[in-house]
């Protein structure tokens, strides 16, 4: 039997590599540990671990960091979407095995990026919540056969691996967690919000 299958109103989920990531991983993460050394941090999606303030990033130890870093993103943004953006905020999350961050979305949020600072051997999965399937009336993406999930990604989650020095960029609606990890070693994600 033939089936045609056109994926239609997909959502996109974009990873971006960092430029030159690596000539900056390692006072980076120093930089990151000492402001999480002196400063409180506050309790959002995190279980457990540390989720700093969502102004640490225009402390002056940061300044050249996220000139870099909004440079990269708002011109990756810019060619996809026909409109300007501008950094909202932008938080980092360090995580110890077992410690992971819960379901949530970012609301008034156009894009979310997440960029990978620090990954250990077995960091956990981040997980996208298909948007659709919440609905009571979406029965497709319940019962839909492996095959059809796997081709094209419409299944009710699906997960990516980090990678240190990734950008992963997504639409503020759509709900995600981050499952703990399964290491000693810290795990390390710099949040922006675009809107
Ligand atoms: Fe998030």
């Amino acid at each position: 039997m033939n089936i045609y299958t056109t994926p239609a109103f997909p959502t996109l989920i974009h990873e971006v590599p960092l430029p030159c990531f690596n000539l900056i991983a390692d006072q980076l993460v120093k930089d990151i540990l000492e402001y999480k050394d002196n400063n409180p941090g506050v309790q959002k999606s995190n279980m457990g671990g540390y989720q700093s303030n969502d102004i640490f990033w225009r402390d002056e130890k940061f300044e050249e960091y996220f000139d870099y870093f909004d440079l990269y993103i708002k011109s990756a943004i810019t060619s996809i979407l026909d409109t300007n953006v501008e950094i909202q905020n932008a938080w980092f999350n360090v995580n110890q095995k077992d410690q992971y961050n819960f379901p949530h979305i970012h609301p008034g949020t156009v894009y979310a990026c997440v960029l990978w600072v620090k990954i250990p051997k077995n960091p956990g999965l981040i997980w996208f919540q298909n948007h659709t399937s919440k609905s009571a009336s979406d029965m497709v993406s319940v019962f839909l056969k492996n095959n059809f999930q796997d081709e094209f990604n419409s299944g009710t989650q699906m997960s990516f691996e980090p990678e240190a020095g990734n950008i992963i960029m997504f639409p503020g609606y759509l709900e995600h967690h981050v499952e703990c990890t399964d290491d000693e070693e810290d795990r390390i994600s710099i949040a922006f919000n675009y809107a």
